[in-house]
């Protein structure tokens, strides 16, 4: 296919896989591909069904097996549902289906360069590796090399991202995929309903700030007292072994299951904790292991979720001091001055908290609030080099009261729809498993509010986003009372081969900070940095981090300590396109003769590149 056409299948598949896309965030996040209306409407009807095809597969077509048994599914990719115990402590009881795809690699199993399977871990916790290597198996595998399989499994208990639930009434006919659909059984369901579920999630949209209103930390309070009794009616039994802690003995089950002994990995965000538990859990079967948005694992197996933010605030300055830098024509946002920008920002703040704007479009009516825009400002800081741009013309909008943009932009979500027939979400992804496991994960925390406005008082020490992250633990206030048995650190550990651990310098919600602390327990590992904005490396395109990270996996060679990476593509494009999402689709001169002037290896590999910052979504906290 040539690059053309690539990327317009993308554009059509990305709203489609919207609800199930990608990747790496400990919160969990509606994911949008930001792609204008007028791109669907490029849709013929074959190309439409093509897409159906290459989209779906019927998971429960497959049985569950104690060894690998690959069938073929989606495109050129091959599916399987591994059996494992639901509790290693008995291993002969109950079991758990774990769902695997693979892009295989290109070079013949037999063949000596064949290096076998690197398992993909997106985030979460509880995203879906199988949604990511659906998306982007090839990239990755680009990336990595081809003389890997490139493996994505859903977690036990595996969630789906959130929708972001905004007051909108839909009038068009929403469009049916199984995007969302999660493979591994058990899941972890908190509401009977998916109905039941949708009334619920609407308010916790409405406080995803906790600054949403004067007693919308309250609510969040009562509202986490209420999901966490829930968890506990719901469960099954099985809901205590959602755990990271079986989810690393499922990895090793899934090497075992390819004949190795030795895992290969490269997790991102919260997959920085599975993969830094596997490792200190079994340092012997450590193969290749790179960590890219490295959370810190005692403040996660505490609870606290109190560290993350430490450069949220410098992340959010890179898009004042960048729409500075970028002048007018590239940021629709510009003033000569940050101060002024932020003026500009505080301006829009205050109008939406004084009255709300009311938007049509030809297929919904809503409206964009306070609550709304912070939430989207904050997710824009994940991957600010696929949204920064249109996040400026957004804002610029909104400075003149026009909402229009952003809630076309919001729209994109697939509408919700009650199951007719129940057996058709029989393995949709729920978004409590989220929670279930973060808090089957971490310490028991105090249920009293005084305490959680304690929390939250010091998080607004690390930094002004905290109002968008309070909400994280509250479902855990009142979480069942399973024993706590599971693996909680320490993590240090003598490996059978080093970690790689990757931080950016500025991540809003993974500090690099916590890569160099997490390093120091790993005998050997080492940190490369990578000098951007963003959440992960891939929000970004650098072919330094990415010959780093393949030669690591391919040769086994470390970056020399203190290694930091340049990022190859602007923050701004100079000549921004019109289409939203679509910044790169007047490509820049600059970036035209730097790509022309690349060996076809290296321009392969920013092209694989440039296609994951173009999936990466952005992620709106959506509260509980
Ligand atoms: C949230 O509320 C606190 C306390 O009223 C205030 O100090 C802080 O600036 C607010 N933050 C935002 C983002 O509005
Ligand atoms: C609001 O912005 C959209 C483009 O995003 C434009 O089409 C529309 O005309 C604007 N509405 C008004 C009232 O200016
Ligand atoms: C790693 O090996 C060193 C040297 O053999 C030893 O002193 C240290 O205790 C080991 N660390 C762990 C966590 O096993």
């Amino acid at each position: 296919m040539t690059p053309a056409s690539t990327r317009r299948l993308l554009a059509y598949c990305l709203p489609f896989l919207a609800l199930s896309l990608f990747l790496s965030t400990e919160l969990a996040y509606v994911n949008y591909r930001i792609s204008g209306a007028n791109r669907q409407s490029q849709i013929d009807t074959t190309d439409l069904n093509a897409h159906r095809t290459t989209n779906y597969f019927p998971w429960e077509s497959i049985s569950p097996t104690d060894e690998l048994i690959w069938t073929d599914c989606y495109s050129n990719q091959q599916c399987a549902r591994l059996k494992v115990p639901l509790d290693y402590s008995r291993p002969d009881g109950a079991s758990a289906a774990i769902a695997l795809i693979r892009t295989p690699s290109a070079v013949p199993h037999d063949s000596p360069r064949y290096r076998g399977p690197v398992l993909i871990n997106p985030g979460g916790p509880g995203g879906s590796g199988v949604d990511t290597v659906v998306a982007a198996g090839p990239l990755l595998s680009t990336i990595i090399g081809p003389e890997f399989d490139i493996i994505g499994f859903d977690p036990r208990g595996a969630s789906k991202p959130f929708p972001l639930h905004f007051t909108r009434i839909q009038t068009s006919e929403p469009t049916t995929t199984n995007a969302g659909v999660a493979r591994s059984t058990p899941r972890i369901s908190f509401f009977a309903t998916r109905a039941e579920r949708q009334l619920w999630s609407v308010e916790g949209a409405s406080i995803a700030s906790v600054n949403s209103s004067a007693d919308a930390l309250a609510r969040g309070w009562a509202r986490g007292i209420v999901l966490g009794q829930r968890a506990g009616r719901e469960d099954d039994e099985s809901l205590r072994f959602m755990t990271t802690d079986h989810t690393a003995r499922d990895m090793l089950r899934i090497m075992q299951a390819h004949g190795r002994e030795k895992l290969q990995y490269w997790g991102f965000s919260y997959g920085s904790i599975l993969g830094a538990t596997f490792a200190a859990m079994f340092p012997q079967h450590v193969g290749r292991l790179v960590i890219d948005g490295v959370m810190d694992a005692e403040d996660y197996y505490a609870t606290k979720w109190s560290k993350n933010l430490f450069d949220a605030d410098k992340t959010w300055m890179s898009f004042i001091d960048g729409c500075v830098a970028a002048g007018p024509t590239a940021c629709a946002l510009y003033a000569p001055t940050a101060a002024e920008i932020l003026a500009k920002v505080d301006k829009i703040y205050a109008s939406l908290r004084a009255r709300p704007i009311p938007v049509h479009t030809e297929t919904a009516s809503g409206l964009i609030d306070w609550t709304t825009v912070r939430s989207v400002i904050f997710a824009s800081l994940y991957s600010p080099y696929a949204f920064f741009s249109t996040g400026a013309r957004i804002l610029a909008d909104l400075y003149q009261g026009n909402g229009t943009s952003l809630f076309e932009i919001l729209q994109q979500q697939p509408a919700f729809q009650c199951a007719c027939d129940p057996a058709e979400y029989q393995f949709e992804r729920l978004p409590e498993a989220l929670f279930g496991l973060l808090c089957n994960d971490g310490a028991r925390i105090s249920p009293e509010y005084e305490d959680v406005v304690t929390h939250y008082e010091r998080l607004r020490e690390t930094s002004s986003w905290a109002d968008v992250w309070a909400f994280l633990r509250m479902p855990c206030l009142d979480w069942p009372d399973f024993p706590k048995n599971h693996f909680q650190g320490p993590f240090v550990a003598n490996t059978s081969f080093p970690l790689l651990l990757v931080g950016n310098t500025l991540d809003p919600v993974t500090p690099l900070w916590a890569a160099k602390k997490m390093s120091e327990g790993f005998t050997g590992s080492v940190v490369l940095a990578q000098d951007s904005p963003g959440h992960c490396s891939i929000a970004s395109v650098s072919l330094c981090t990415f010959k780093y990270i393949r030669q690591y996996f391919l040769d086994g060679i470390l970056p020399e300590p203190g290694t930091v990476c340049p990022v190859d593509i602007p923050l701004f494009p100079p000549t921004p396109s019109t289409d939203p999402g679509f910044a790169d689709a007047v490509e820049d001169q600059a970036q035209v003769r730097f790509v022309d002037a690349l060996s076809a290896a290296d321009r392969n590999l920013f092209e694989a590149a440039k296609e994951l910052v173009e999936l990466s979504p952005i992620r709106f906290p959506r509260g509980i």
